[in-house]
């Protein structure tokens, strides 16, 4: 039987997801009674990070261990990788020692190659087309906080990054409809996009997306490794904050969302972020029960 790895939403069914998020729920309530339960004792997550990262790497770290396993922190400054052992090698050897591995990088292809040569299940913890673990504690948080995401009305603001392929890909699995609301040259990838039918549109008026809307999300402008077009981007972003005047016109109920980390100022209004329809800090926690969740239904 082929390894069932996680780079993409696509890669578990509609079921399977759905399965995950209810069971991060009852991970989540069994932690906060200070319940034990291991069942990954004795085994081993591998982390490669060749981007930076806070909640990724600690709520993976801290998920095994609550799972009475094991997390190594991987850095290509001081493993092989960063020598240019190449992928198909790292791959090899990693998957023989380690239970399962999650790999931030730069080309999803790379993470795609990884999975290929890997004999255990690999898991996407960001690459530069796609961030599915972000996703499912999106959709924990929104299911805690409003019930069934089926059907309701998902406003994604800003770039046509990760974040944003991302979201159209839970559109499909989680059956929402989702408004994408982007500059001009930052659209999300067309076939990503034409693979969600009508389920997700897109616009270049973020007022408009946001009407209605039951959630609103955005992420950064400069995603890791566009640092340098930081400053064009806060210009051609301009009209894309996140802004109280816009959360005004989503619904009255609705929710404001960002994987963080954030720039007040720039993609949201600090009152926006900071205020009364902000859940990013439940959002940022329930990337560890999520993943907890991810990794229970990969090893068990
Ligand atoms: N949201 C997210 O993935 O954060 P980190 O980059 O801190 O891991
Ligand atoms: N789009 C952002 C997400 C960070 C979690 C980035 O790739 O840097």
């Amino acid at each position: 039987m082929s390894v069932q790895h996680f780079l993409t939403l696509l890669d578990l069914d509609a079921a399977a997801l759905a399965k995950i998020i209810a069971r991060a729920g009852e991970l989540k309530k069994m932690q906060q009674r200070g319940e034990i339960y291991e069942p990954l004792k004795n085994r081993v997550l591998g982390m490669v990070f060749e981007k930076s990262s806070t909640r990724t790497r600690v709520s993976f770290e801290t998920g095994m261990i609550q799972f009475g396993g094991n997390a190594i922190f991987l850095s290509p400054r001081d493993t092989q990788l960063g020598r240019g052992e190449l992928i198909e090698d790292s791959a090899r050897v990693l998957s023989r020692m380690l239970d399962v591995i999650m790999i931030r990088t730069f080309e999803h292809e790379k993470a795609e190659l990884f999975a290929e040569y890997s004999q255990v299940p690999v898991i996407n913890g960001l690459t530069d087309m796609y961030h599915p673990c972000q996703l499912l504690a999106d959709v924990q948080t929104w299911v805690e906080h409003r019930g069934d995401i089926k059907g309701r009305t998902v406003c994604y603001i800003g770039d046509g990054n990760n974040m944003c392929h991302s979201y159209i890909n839970a559109a499909r699995q989680f059956d929402f409809k989702l408004r994408v609301a982007t500059p001009k040259g930052y659209e999300p990838d067309t076939d990503i996009l034409a693979a969600a039918g009508d389920r997700v549109v897109l616009t270049d008026d973020p007022f408009a997306a946001a009407e209605g809307a039951d959630l609103v999300s955005t992420d950064v402008w400069a995603s890791m490794g566009q640092e340098e077009e930081q400053v064009q981007r806060i210009q051609d972003f301009k009209g894309f904050c996140v802004t109280r005047e816009l959360m005004a016109l989503a619904d009255r109920d609705a929710l404001f969302m960002h994987c963080l980390p954030a720039h007040r100022g720039e993609e949201v209004e600090a009152e926006v972020i900071d205020g009364p329809q902000s859940v990013v800090w439940d959002e940022a926690e329930n990337r560890l029960h999520a993943q907890k969740a991810l990794l229970e239904f990969l090893l068990t």
